[in-house]
Parts: C-alpha cells; structure tokens; sequence
C-alpha cells in the first residue's frame, strides 16, 4: 500500500512538474513569481509590455515589504489559475472572486478588496435583475458575472467575451442590452463614455483574493502578513485613493 502511495505521489509530481515553491524557497531566491491577466483596467492593465493597474501595484508593494523582487507573467483570465496549479509562478492577483467553487482549486488570501458585479447598459435598458427578463447580457468568460446572470430569471441570451473589454465594446456597439461587470470597471467606463451608458443595480456582491496554489500556507501566510501591514500603514489607502478615489479594502 505504501509502495503504491508513493508511486502514486511521483506520478503527480511528474504530471504537475514540481511542487510549489515554499516561502523559503521564494525568498532565498530573491524573486516573487506572479501572474496576472493585464486586460481588466484599472486593476490589471497592460502599459506597453509592463503590467500595471490597482492589483500590480499593490503586488509589487508586497513585495516590496517581503524583500523581493516581483517577475510578471500574463495570461488569459481564464488560464491562470491553471497555470496556478502547473506551478507556473508563485501567486495570481487578477480580481478572483473567493468562491466555494474556486476554494476547491486553489487558497485564497484574506480579501484585497471588496466589490460587486453590476450592470450597465446604454440609456433606457434594463437597469435592474428584473428588467434583465428577456435582455441579452455580455460577461467575460470564467466570471463570477457569467455565474451570476445565468441565476437570473429569464434572461434571453449570454454572450461570453474572452475579455472583459470585448464584453464592454459588444454593449458599445449595441449587440447586447447589458453588460455585467465589476462596479467599479462600470463607474470607469460611464465616466469614459460620458451619456452613452449608465450603471444599473448591484447583482452580487464579492470579496477579490489573491490565490495561491492549494497548500502553499507558508506563502499564504507571508502574503496576508504583507497585506495587513500595507493596510495599516497607509500604503493601500494611498493607492486605493490613487485608483479609486476611495478605500476599497473590506470592513
Ligand atoms: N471578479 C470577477 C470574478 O471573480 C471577475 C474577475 C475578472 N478578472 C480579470 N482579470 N479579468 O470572476
């Protein structure tokens, strides 16, 4: 029987590659490895070839805190946390939801901030769940939006977008009635797109975490410890004001 649990233990190891990296193995080698999707604006984006955004700079505040030097790679949304668990890098920070669904693949980290899907849609659409009825809504691909719109009654048609820009330009170019998209991402696009869209009612509300391969604790632990500590001293209010203009951890 052990014979066989350990040949079983091997197989995964070869399949997945290696283990995840351990803090101590993360910071004797001086570097952080962390990716994100870079298409998510104003918490991932892509400036050139250099991610930026709410979630990068915080990242890289964190790493900063940890003594390390933080190396990017960028992938579509919905590759990540596969990669996550092929130990392709260290940690995502892509604006995951911290669902049941999700907490079966990966661990979270405590909450970078707090939000909720809600829905925009140009003048005169439907502004509410209800008003959905019948409508045809655009989301990104892998969401907590696509999970969210197919629990509303009735709705006619969802469109799913590789990214969550396309699902915005798909309610722009008047292929659908509504997009559902972070709150925030929507006040954005109203502000950029002055008169042509209006925001509508929260759906859901969600807590965003940062994941980490299932059972790294001593990374997680390293993690929240950083994240705690910018928290209260007054790095994350900063940039949260930066982007926000407003705190948006979780209280
Ligand atoms: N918060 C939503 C979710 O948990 C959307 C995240 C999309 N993130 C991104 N980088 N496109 O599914």
């Amino acid at each position: 029987m052990k014979k066989v649990l350990l040949a079983l233990t091997a197989l995964t190891l070869l399949a997945t590659g290696a283990e995840a990296r351990t803090w101590a193995e993360i910071k004797k080698s001086g570097t952080v490895k962390v990716a994100t999707e870079g298409a998510f604006p104003p918490f991932n984006l892509m400036k050139g070839k250099t991610p930026t955004g709410f979630e990068v700079e915080l990242a890289e505040a964190l790493g900063k805190q940890l003594g390390l030097k933080v190396q990017w790679t960028v992938l579509p949304f919905d590759s990540l946390l596969i990669g996550l668990n092929q130990d392709r890098y260290d940690f995502v920070i892509a604006s995951h939801g911290i669902t049941p669904e999700r907490q079966k693949a990966v661990d979270f980290s405590s909450p970078h901030y707090c939000t909720g899907g809600a829905i925009v849609t140009r003048p005169g659409g439907p502004l509410t769940a209800k008003a959905l009825a019948g409508k045809s809504v655009a989301v990104q691909v892998g969401t907590t939006y696509l999970e969210n719109v197919r629990k509303v009654p009735g709705v006619r048609d969802v469109k799913t977008f590789p990214k969550d820009t396309d699902a915005q330009a798909a309610l722009m170019a008047g292929r659908v009635d509504a997009w559902v998209g972070d709150k925030f991402t929507g006040l954005d696009l109203v502000k950029a797109q002055k008169g042509k869209v209006v925001q509508g009612e929260l759906l859901f509300r969600e807590k965003i975490g940062m994941a980490v391969k299932k059972g790294n604790a001593t990374l997680l632990g390293e993690l929240n410890a950083a994240l705690s500590k910018a928290q209260a001293n007054g790095t994350y209010a900063k940039l949260s004001k930066q982007y926000f203009g407003q705190d948006v951890r979780c209280r």
